[in-house]
């Protein structure tokens, strides 16, 4: 059998990732396994017809396309983004409609689920057939029993493939009604009482639904800052050297605009504004390339006690995975989600409305300095970034260690004195079978007890 690999680390020969499929290479060698690394030469596959041939070429006489490739902030790598968008728009994209497609990421499992949701529906999409995805641990090859169960992954991927066996669809085809938006009469602009108002936006989008919904909300804040990361220069993507893990320093300081823009004009943003435009399923690479660029923050979140929107042209109301990692991030950085607007009701008046609607709940959510509580997403991402940078990161990951400190991150082992104490008294009296029956038929009652007394006291 021929396999593709597309590898999707910056780091090429140097991916963590890459090990483990070079690791089934040893164990299944009557495969002929051919590598790519998009990752790190994605740029010269942009440019160059000739290397996207030679890449058509590969993936035609494969019988499966393995794309292997760590989580990036909440999904894949901007470099693989850019190379999943260029599926869509050149020739290359035709070569893997098809074929059998896997996905292997390794990652601290920090929304390794997103990453795998993206890359399945995005596949399905190009009429690939989905024959299994695994997401590892970073470390996991080091254990004899993950390498067992990499090896049987492996095992049930070949088989698949080899026997040509049927697969399911897991997302549905996009059904998306194309239109072209034109704002109507202005509302007045708002009062924002010296609060800093920032929209921005991946490109301008002159002419498209996406643009015209910026100059919407631009027109309600005529103070505002607009940054255009087209406009900026942004030498590259994020190289994954996590060099910055020790102080925030990133290696492209000084190098181009981008760490000047987060430190000056988002860092210091009340009320943000993210327009995008859905490119496959998600926002496109260059938005990506934002993302994970404000990795040089590594684990602290800059975004605390801000209000966020976000405009999006297309159709969200389809991407459940998508809708998810936008209201991750909003919860992980502690920031408020004021609400996402689309161009999906088709109806310029409507989304007038929802644009000013949205505009205006923003000013009134940073007066009342609402920031609803997180969810499952941001609390539960924050406990696996406490476990990872207190345990085994911590030496990589100093200033997050410091930070993480200093503002109550590290909630464990629980030390909170009270909770210990009322254990270890009801632990003792439990011991009575009596009580303990008594007890239990209480719990329903004595549990909401206090609760109601706060609702209690009010007339
Ligand atoms: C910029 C950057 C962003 C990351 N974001 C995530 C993330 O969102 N979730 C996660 O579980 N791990 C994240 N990681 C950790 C990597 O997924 C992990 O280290 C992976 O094993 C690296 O694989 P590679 O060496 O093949 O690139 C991130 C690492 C970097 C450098």
């Amino acid at each position: 059998m021929q396999i593709t690999v597309i590898s999707g680390s910056p780091k090429g020969e140097l991916s963590v990732t890459l090990q483990s499929v070079r690791y089934m290479e040893k164990k299944f060698p009557e495969h002929v396994w051919h590598y790519v690394h998009v990752g790190q030469t994605i740029r010269s596959i942009e440019e160059k017809t000739e290397k996207q041939g030679e890449i058509a070429e590969l993936v035609r006489a494969s019988d499966l396309v393995l794309f292997a490739q760590p989580v990036y902030t909440f999904t894949i790598p901007s470099q693989l983004k850019r190379f999943m968008e260029l599926l869509f728009k050149v020739d290359l994209g035709r070569a893997f409609s098809g074929k059998y497609a896997a996905v292997l990421t390794t990652s601290i499992n920090f929304f390794d689920h997103a990453a795998h949701a993206y890359m399945r529906a995005t596949l399905e999409d190009l009429g690939m057939r989905f024959a299994g995805a695994f997401s590892a641990d970073s470390y996991d090859l080091l254990q004899e029993k993950e390498r067992l169960r990499l090896e049987a992954f492996a095992g049930d991927m070949l088989e698949t493939v080899g026997r040509r066996r049927p697969v399911t669809r897991a997302f549905a085809p996009l059904v998306h009604k194309a239109w072209n938006y034109k704002s109507g009469e202005a509302s007045p602009a708002l009062d924002v009482q010296g609060k800093k108002v920032l929209i921005i936006q991946d490109r301008r989008y002159p002419a498209e639904n996406a643009g015209a919904m910026a100059d919407r909300m631009v027109a309600r804040f005529p103070g505002a800052d607009r940054l255009v990361l087209e406009e900026i220069s942004m030498a590259g993507g994020c190289l994954g050297c996590v060099q910055c893990g020790f102080d925030h320093q990133c290696v492209y300081a000084g190098k181009d605009d981008f760490i000047a823009a987060y430190e000056e004009r988002i860092k210091t943003a009340d009320i943000l504004f993210f327009v995008m435009k859905v490119e496959d399923r998600m926002f496109s690479a260059l938005w990506k390339t934002f993302f994970d660029r404000g990795f040089y923050n590594t684990h602290t979140p800059t975004l605390r006690g801000k209000q966020l929107g976000f405009l999006v042209s297309g159709p969200l109301g389809q991407m459940g995975p998508f809708r998810e990692v936008l209201t991750a991030f909003t919860e992980w950085q502690g920031a408020g989600l004021v609400d996402m607007v689309t161009d999906e009701c088709c109806e310029a008046p409507l989304l007038d409305a929802l644009l000013d609607t949205l505009a205006e709940r923003a000013v009134e959510a940073w007066e009342r300095g609402f920031v609803s509580p997180a969810t499952f997403l941001g609390k539960g991402g924050m406990k696996v970034f406490r476990d990872d940078v207190f345990g085994r990161h911590r030496f990589v990951f100093q200033a997050d260690h410091t930070w993480f400190e200093a503002n109550g991150i590290y909630d464990f082992p629980q030390d909170d004195k009270r909770a210990m104490e009322t254990n270890a008294f009801m632990f003792d009296v439990m011991k009575d079978p009596g009580t303990k029956e008594a007890i239990r038929k209480m719990l329903k009652s004595e549990m909401v007890k206090p609760i109601r007394k706060v609702v209690d006291r009010l007339p």
